[in-house]
């Protein structure tokens, strides 16, 4: 029998097998990143370097904001203190420089920002510092009322086209799935020149403290739960965008990183599960897929990418509105019958009709 070939292309690059290691702490340190080749990891996605840190160092200021001015001195004092963030500007080019020389799998720098100003010119540099692709990642939630959804896509679509003219290694942008029509967003992207969409970033959502009445960041690691989202996005899109697709967000366990692959993705994204287990979790995902694989007989990657996408599945309803209405109306006559059963505890159940 010949061997099962896990190699993937995502955003022109060839990858060993589609399990990336996603923007983190996890990059920050050399020995960790050597861990994570080692470990079977098929490329890195750099922790990013923030638009606030660069403006902060060229500028002095956050959000055109100086930190020694009175009236925006609490606002700014909610950004950390440059000494706060693994590696400054520079820091992070010298970073990527030591982190191809470290590793022979693809490396990819990581931009995270909201505007369209002079600090991405740090994409040309991170190029320059050798990375093998860049992941835009424009986090923001916007909580200005007066700014519309149409302002924010334009503005997205302009960095988008703007990077992919200047730069020659290819541009993936990290999204929200906050937007009215995702997929005509990813449509304006990929046709705009990006080179790869990841799907999905995770905001952070505040918590209430009641006790102390105040509100509070929380980070959890993800689990499992989160990956439905994704794999309804990668199996609406896969086969109708051209650019690459990738998963981030809620691959914990091998099974998962197969679903997001059925679904259409190219490459899967992990970091909770590699902070959780460590960097040699990638060669359990590598090895399962392959035993997968093997068992239902396929040969390579290609046989199973998309095979549950909107395009290919047998049930395409699976991801619209009919089998929405179908779930939410069988879970009604499901509570109906706990209900029943409940009311009827010392009878023989028999469910309602
Ligand atoms: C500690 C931590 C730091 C992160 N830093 C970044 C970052 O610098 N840039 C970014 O785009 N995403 C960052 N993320 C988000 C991850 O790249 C990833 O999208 C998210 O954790 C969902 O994937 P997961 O479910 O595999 O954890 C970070 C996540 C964690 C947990």
């Amino acid at each position: 029998m010949s061997p099962i070939d896990l190699t993937t292309t995502y955003l022109g690059l060839q990858l060993a097998n589609p399990f990336v290691a996603g923007a983190s702490p996890l990059s920050d340190h050399l020995d960790t990143v050597r861990r994570l080749e080692d470990g079977g990891c098929a490329a890195i996605v750099l922790h990013s370097l923030f638009e606030e840190q660069i403006t902060q160092k060229e500028t002095g200021r956050i959000r055109h904001m100086d930190r020694l001015d009175r009236q925006f001195a609490t606002v700014v004092s909610y950004f950390p203190e440059p000494d706060v963030y693994a590696l400054g500007p520079d820091e992070y080019l010298e970073h990527v420089r030591r982190v191809k020389a470290a590793v022979t799998i693809p490396v990819i720098g990581s931009l995270n920002g909201t505007t369209a100003e002079a600090w991405l010119k740090f994409a040309k540099l991170i190029e320059q510092a050798g990375a093998d692709a860049l992941e835009l990642n424009m986090y923001e939630v916007i909580t200005d009322l007066d700014q519309s959804g149409a302002e924010i896509e334009h503005r997205l679509k302009q960095v988008v086209q703007d990077l992919g003219a200047e730069l020659a290694i290819p541009l993936a942008v990290k999204l929200s799935p906050f937007f009215t029509a995702f997929g005509n967003l990813a449509r304006s992207l990929d046709q705009a020149g990006a080179g790869g969409l990841v799907l999905f970033n995770r905001f952070l959502q505040p918590d209430i403290d009641i006790r102390h009445l105040a509100v509070w960041p929380r980070l959890e690691l993800s689990s499992s739960d989160e990956l439905l989202l994704r794999l309804r996005w990668l199996a609406i899109l896969h086969g109708r965008v051209k650019c690459s697709l990738a998963a981030t967000g809620g691959v914990a366990t091998p099974n998962d990183g197969i679903k997001a692959i059925l679904a259409g993705a190219d490459a899967v994204q992990m970091v909770s599960a590699i902070l959780r287990h460590g960097p040699s979790y990638f060669t359990l995902m590598r090895d399962e897929l392959r035993r997968w694989m093997e068992s239902g007989g396929f040969g390579n990657v290609g046989d199973i990418r998309g095979r549950l996408s909107l395009a290919k599945t047998e049930d395409p309803n699976a991801f619209e509105r009919a089998q929405y209405i179908r779930t939410i109306s069988g879970w009604s006559s499901w509570l109906g019958y706990q209900a029943y059963t409940r009311a009827h505890e010392d009878d023989e159940p028999t469910p309602p009709s």
